[in-house]
């Protein structure tokens, strides 16, 4: 039976090793790095690799610990583990791309993960046996463990484990909350193995210790041709199975409501997630202590140190835990556009919604759109890179529920308390003329700033002002043609703060306007800030970026380090704003704002239209 297994995969293996591969290679996704087109068999009879347990999540478990054994009669130091998921990477099951694709056509997908056989087994060079403790989740199919020799660049097949698998693989996982539509409603998605053909999805859900009601889920799923190139329709596509998402309406505010996933099955039988709560939104102007969390650019990696070739993502695990450690005192999060950076490896995405599971489930992860959910060349975006690995925002658009009319165009509001949000999409055009810069005016003009005093703006790729040495160098000092237009908007309409990611890592400026700082001080702010102070925190994990060596006269703080802010409102006149570090917690930055509602009705320069004093 064990010899039976690596027959299989390598006869997949062989043909695909026949076509020639044009994947896109992504510099900064570690799978990339593996040529699954290069793997030629070596398959070694004496050598073995055993995978304990073999049956999952026996206790309704999604992530569990996988001890591998295993045994190369011929080791090498670059000897490597990859991570297969389905077990047998058949090439029957590869569909016929469309008409308009050239060949080749690729049927087998890269591992979900892999790590290199001397990780934890120093004497694997002389011995030849090692072990290896892997995390996996729950991902809707069987899993098996190839042990390859030649490297990630030319890697050989020696053998293949045992499959391994969930006891049931289908179950709901992963659910993220977003506020919905109105400030009364909360939207759940999750993912799943059931189709709309198998059962019908479903939340059950009410106030704690109330009556629970069920609301139907809508369900998405898409298939290889919705990508729009390489690798994600190629060597990175992976089935993703169904994504659901359930609207809970007529929200009472301020209240603890519980929630349940549900599948019917046809035959009558109900699959159940596990049980989670969170806490209603605040009623749009509602005086109470509201507290925001915002980052970009976080990603993720693996607790068992997996992937971690190039130390892709090494802050988004520490970004993750210090936001669990507070979520008590967290109410909303916004992650502001690249989510994940799977680029195109989709199983990335199952990863990530698992790791942030235990924010996502608790509180609203209200997501933005950046160039690694969205750019591809002829698609559309606004640029025309490949950073997207061919998803082309199809991953971003349907693993997210975001309250927008069309989430394509991924750009939206959202009332919070006392907060009103305004989530540009950068990877789309937002000068003035188009139909983005428009919707921005009409959500900084349309709220009432008596009840929703902080005026806050969302966007990838920085708009505003950056340090950035890439940015530098162009001389502009943010996104080429990003404020010309926009700051007319901020300013006009009194935006507090503008938040971005792109660049990883952390800078706050004075309140400025036209390259003008508008305000003296520095962390005390009284009144109007006749200007918006703009915002960097792209230091959510991905690899960091330097600034350029040069002073801006605006700037006021820079972290070259992993970090995210958090704002909380304390009433209608007292914002503070806190830097933390992703390492410790601790607060590295702070400022407040302390104002009088009437101080924003007030004029500044180009703020309003001058009144006059005539009776
Ligand atoms: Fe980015």
């Amino acid at each position: 039976m064990m010899m039976e297994e690596p027959r299989m995969v390598f006869m997949c293996l062989l043909i695909l090793a026949t076509f020639q591969q044009v994947v896109v290679s992504d510099e900064h996704q570690p799978l990339s790095k593996v040529a699954i087109h290069n793997i030629i068999s070596e398959l070694d009879q004496n050598a073995y690799v055993k995978a304990n347990p073999s049956v999952l999540g026996l206790k309704g478990q999604n992530t569990e610990w996988v001890t591998l054994q295993y045994y190369n009669p011929k080791p090498t130091m670059d000897d490597w583990i990859g991570v297969f998921s389905p077990a047998n990477f058949s090439a029957s099951t590869c569909p016929a791309e469309n008409q308009f694709t050239s060949p080749p056509l690729f049927c087998s997908s890269a591992p979900i993960k892999y790590q290199y056989a001397n990780f934890s087994s120093p004497n694997y060079k002389k011995s030849g046996k090692g072990y290896l403790k892997l995390q996996l989740i729950n991902q809707r199919s069987d899993f098996s463990f190839a042990l390859f020799t030649g490297g990630l660049t030319n890697p050989k097949l020696v053998t293949v484990s045992n499959k391994v698998s969930f006891s049931n693989p289908n179950a709901p996982v992963y659910p993220r909350l977003a506020q919905g539509k109105t400030w009364d409603e909360m939207t759940v998605t999750w993912t799943s193995g059931y189709g709309i053909n198998e059962a019908e999805a479903f939340v059950e859900w009410g106030p704690k210790g109330g009556k629970l009601i069920q609301s139907p889920a809508g369900t998405l799923t898409f298939d290889r041709n919705t990508m729009c190139g390489a690798p994600a329709r190629t060597v990175g596509w992976r089935d993703p199975g169904f994504i659901h998402t359930g609207f809970l309406k007529e929200l009472w505010p301020n209240k603890v409501y519980i929630y349940k996933l549900g599948h019917k099955l046809f035959n009558g039988t109900i699959i159940w997630s596990e049980q989670y709560q969170f806490k209603s939104p605040p009623f749009p102007g509602q005086n109470s202590v509201q507290r925001v969390v915002i980052f970009g650019d976080m990603g993720k990696a693996e607790a068992d140190g997996s992937n971690e070739y190039n130390n892709f993502q090494p802050g988004s695990l520490n970004t993750t835990k210090q936001i669990i450690q507070d979520l008590k005192d967290i109410d909303i999060v916004f992650h502001i556009g690249d989510l994940c950076y799977a680029n195109g490896y989709l199983s990335q995405w199952d990863q990530f919604t698992a790791q942030i599971e235990p924010i996502a489930s608790a509180v609203p992860y209200m997501t933005a759109s950046g160039n690694h959910e969205r750019d591809w060349p002829g698609s559309g975006s606004f640029y025309g890179s490949m950073d997207s690995g061919g998803e082309c925002g199809v991953l971003a658009q349907s693993m997210f529920y975001v309250p927008a009319e069309n989430r394509e165009k991924f750009w939206y509001s959202i009332d919070y308390g006392m907060f009103r949000f305004c989530i540009a999409h950068t990877e789309l055009d937002w000068r003035k003329g188009t139909e983005q810069y428009e919707f921005i005016e009409k959500c900084l003009s349309t709220v009432d700033r008596q009840k929703q005093p902080w005026l806050i703006f969302l966007g990838h790729r920085v708009l505003g002002y950056s340090s950035a040495g890439f940015y530098a160098a162009e001389g502009s000092f943010e996104e080429p043609m990003g404020r010309e237009d926009l700051q007319v908007l901020w300013q006009k309409y009194k935006v507090d703060i503008a938040f971005y990611g792109h660049v990883h890592n952390y800078e706050r400026t004075c309140p400025i306007y036209q390259n003008i700082c508008t305000n003296k001080e520095k962390n005390n702010y009284i009144g109007n800030l006749n200007g918006t102070i703009h915002v960097v925190v792209g230091g959510g994990g991905a690899s960091l970026a330097e600034f350029a060596p040069i002073n801006t006269k605006w700037s006021i703080f820079k972290d070259h380090d992993f970090g995210f802010v958090k704002l909380t409102a304390f009433d209608h006149s007292n914002l503070l704003f806190e830097y933390k570090k992703s390492s410790d917690g601790q607060v590295y930055d702070s400022f407040k704002i302390s104002r009088d509602y009437r101080d924003i009705l007030a004029c500044n320069v180009d703020g309003c239209s001058p009144t006059t004093l005539a009776t």
